[in-house]
């Protein structure tokens, strides 16, 4: 599996601003992660490649970037954007930041206002890019609580944190992927983790420390081996062995999903690496049935809404699935494109504000039908991966953007014995 997209972000950020050469194994080699690493060499941080997924960042210390004289693109990432945010934000210097056409609409709000409370001053094209950032020439340390559930949020307040005196906190009421905090740990730095009275998780970050280099190995994409292991569920007689899966508790709502809708899905040889837990998945085709899928899950499974809905469509029975108002504002609006997509391919599919009710009926869909992916690598490759089993193959109208988290995934899915053919120009 191609390395894990949150954790090669934070490889690199955290790598940047330790002392000394951070050696990172199994970096994933997709765009979001080229424009972080461009960003991070703008501000004056060395990296470079030895082998294939082998990188090494030399390190400038908390506080120590430069001042870029270039735009940062953050291209289609919105972990790169925020959290760079977080990190632009306690350094004293003026940035400019933009992205391509899908983060360009994208809000940065939430990251805006709590960074301007720990003194950065912002100008933005009504709360999205292009902005500037005039980071904090005296960091505030900050107790922030978050409106929305987003790591994205958490983790630029934290970073923020690095460079700003004393403790910063973040509360967060619903749990979000800890890589930071695991990462910030590896790395030398203090964060203590606390459950308030009303259940909600405090993190707090030491301000100023001195992280010191150290070596990560980047575990497999959970949400990238979302792909192939729900083409194993669908296609009947498959049996996959997907290695060196991260696993951490905070990303894996979707597997504990497919085994509640009856998916044939072990582990076996669990591990750690860099920090995260690890395992490799054996997934077996499966009949499976709809499910009611709670809003409480979200947070930890995210990213993994379109291609569960293409389980859904193959299952037999309704699947609703319940909070859902961030997939409005991810790549592209994930609610919409999953249910077009899905209705063009004969799928009984309702959307709400921030749900979708999917009916399926325990037999592939018809297909037959070219799918809109507004440039979203996630809905386009679920749509593909629906294709193995529909009626009709399904095509999708850009494939490009699956170079942005998977660029893998062709050669990968081609190699199991999908047949995928280029676009009719
Ligand atoms: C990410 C957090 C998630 C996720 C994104 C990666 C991260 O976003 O959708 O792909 O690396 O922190 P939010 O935390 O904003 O939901």
């Amino acid at each position: 599996m191609p390395g894990d997209k949150s954790i090669s972000h934070r490889a690199l950020m955290l790598g940047g601003l330790a002392i000394g050469q951070t050696r990172i194994t199994g970096l994933l080699e997709g765009d979001d992660v080229h424009a972080t690493a461009a960003a991070l060499r703008a501000l004056g941080v060395q990296i470079t490649r030895d082998v294939p997924g082998n990188w090494i960042v030399s390190g400038v210390g908390v506080g120590g970037l430069d001042e870029p004289s270039q735009v940062l693109d953050m291209g289609n990432s919105g972990t790169a954007a925020r959290l760079l945010l977080g990190v632009l934000a306690t350094h004293n210097m003026t940035a400019f930041m933009t992205g391509d056409h899908s983060l360009v609409k994208r809000p940065m709000a939430r990251v805006t206002t709590p960074l301007a409370r720990m003194g950065a001053d912002f100008v933005t094209r009504g709360g999205r890019l292009p902005l500037v950032v005039r980071g904090a020439v005296n960091p505030i340390p900050i107790v922030y609580r978050m409106e929305v559930a987003s790591a994205q949020v958490k983790s630029a307040v934290l970073l923020a944190g690095l460079n700003a005196p004393g403790e910063t906190t973040v509360i967060e009421p619903v749990g979000t992927r800890d890589h930071t905090e695991r990462m910030l740990r590896h790395f030398g730095g203090t964060v203590s983790v606390a459950t308030l009275e009303d259940g909600a998780t405090a993190i707090t970050v030491q301000g100023q420390p001195e992280l010191i280099a150290a070596p990560i190995i980047v575990p497999g994409d959970p949400s990238s081996a979302a792909f192939p292991a729900v083409a194993a569920l669908l296609v009947p007689g498959s049996e996959l062995i997907l290695r060196n899966v991260g696993m951490n508790p905070l990303r894996t709502g979707l597997y504990e999903t497919l085994v509640e809708m009856g998916a044939d899905i072990s582990y076996a040889d669990a591990g750690e690496a860099g920090g995260e837990p690890v395992s490799n998945l054996v997934v077996r085709a499966s009949a499976l049935k709809g499910i009611t899928v709670p809003a409480e899950r979200a947070p930890r499974m995210i990213d993994e809404y379109p291609i569960l809905a293409m389980a859904a469509a193959c299952a037999q029975g309704t699947t609703h699935l319940l909070g859902l108002a961030e997939l409005r504002v991810k790549e592209s609006d994930r609610l919409a494109m999953i249910a077009a997509g899905l209705a063009a391919c004969g799928v009984k599919i309702e959307v709400g504000e921030d749900s979708l009710t999917i009916h399926g009926t325990g037999r592939p869909p018809n297909g037959g039908a070219t799918v809109a992916t507004a440039f979203d690598h996630r809905i386009a490759m679920s749509f593909l991966v629906l294709g193995l089993v529909s009626n009709e193959s399904i095509g999708v109208d850009d494939a490009t953007a699956i170079a942005t988290s998977f660029p893998t995934f062709e050669t990968l899915m081609t190699g199991l014995g999908a047949r995928i053919t280029g676009a009719p120009a």
